[in-house]
């Protein structure tokens, strides 16, 4: 059966609702390790709860970015099946899965806002199996479809951006992450007469952000990871936005791995629909510590809150859904509004 098959007849059947809970399980683990300092419990734990969560998804998948290659990674690596074995014939569909158990390791390890755990599905092929290299990105939203170009200088892209959303170039917000690769970018940005945020880690949450109307964030520029890459665009598509993207900063083996991939031209510019051709992609996400769009992980007396973002392309649905995760039902639990 294909993804596209998986007619929903009730709640429990949407993948949708069935890759929220892995997204919040990770997001619940890792928040336990928050301000710890120590970003490699703080991945592991997500990615370990990530791993075991999705084995009770129906769902035939196959991890296709993930942790890394089978060699290097102990689970969520390339090529690896996840998801629930049917066990009464019931065919489940096949899945191409792109996972980031934790974006953002340092930001959970320092209590920083912006880390988030993530995934985008696809049907088999939707989601392209870009190697863990860098990618050269500008993210915006639906007003600047077309706008920008990674080959234009930043000066042009910016006053593209500021007409398509009818402001001044000064009322602009560029993310930026802080590296010492985007000296010059961060220059002409400022030259040109727009605002940066300057961040440690997270393109991909601000990336979608970018997207979103109110965030306060108008674009996503500079280079990140590649695997990050195609998880935005993923979420880029669900909500209509438009971003561009080529592969850099590769080693010899992965241009060579890229090649038998079918990536031929290393030097293509993608578009967001290119990174994630699929047309029926699901995105999930939830907030671990708290972000532009999602807060963090709340913990009370008897339960967990969290606030994730859930998104089916093919039926244009976007939910923002706030979860109360009770340990024990008593009677007298109190549920506080906002
Ligand atoms: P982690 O999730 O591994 O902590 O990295 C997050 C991140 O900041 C991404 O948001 C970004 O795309 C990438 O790392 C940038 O890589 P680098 O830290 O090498 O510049």
């Amino acid at each position: 059966m294909k993804i596209e098959d998986n007619v929903q007849t009730n709640l429990e059947s949407d993948l949708a609702l069935e890759l929220l809970r892995v997204v919040e399980a990770a997001a619940i683990a890792s928040a336990r390790t928050m301000g710890y300092g120590d970003r490699k419990t703080a991945d592991h734990v997500a990615t370990e709860t990530m791993r075991h969560v999705m084995d009770s998804v129906p769902m035939q998948g196959v991890i296709v970015i993930g942790e890394g290659e089978r060699d290097e990674a102990p689970m969520l690596y390339i090529g690896e099946k996840v998801g629930r074995k049917s066990t009464d014939g019931t065919t489940f569909p096949e899945v191409d899965i792109a996972v980031d158990p934790l974006e953002g390791t340092n930001l959970c390890a320092t209590g920083a806002p912006g880390a988030i755990t993530v995934l985008a599905a696809s049907e088999h092929g939707g989601l392209l199996h870009a190697p863990d290299c860098y990618m050269e990105k500008i993210v915006v939203g639906p007003a600047c479809k077309g706008v920008v170009d990674l080959d234009a200088p930043v000066a042009v892209n910016l006053a593209n951006i500021a007409k398509a959303m009818d402001r001044d170039v000064e009322d602009l917000v560029i993310i930026v992450l802080d590296r010492p690769r985007h000296e010059k970018l961060i220059d002409e940005i400022r030259s040109a007469g727009a605002r940066i945020k300057l961040i440690g880690d997270g393109d991909l949450a601000t990336g979608i952000a970018a997207a979103v109307t109110g965030t306060g964030i108008h674009a996503v520029m500079g280079t990140g990871g590649a695997p990050e890459g195609v998880i935005t665009a993923a979420a880029i598509r669900c909500v209509n936005g438009y971003m561009v993207g080529r592969l850099t900063g590769y080693t010899p083996e992965q241009k060579e791995r890229m090649y038998k991939m079918g990536i031929k031209d290393v030097n293509k510019i993608y578009t967001a629909d290119e990174l994630a051709p699929g047309k029926n992609i699901i995105f999930a996400a939830t907030g671990v510590t708290d972000g532009a769009m999602l807060r963090g992980v709340r913990f009370f007396g008897g339960g967990v809150r969290t606030s994730s973002l859930v998104m089916k392309m093919a039926s244009g649905k976007v939910r923002f859904i706030d979860t109360i995760h009770l340990e024990e039902q008593t009677g007298d639990m109190a549920i506080r509004f906002q």
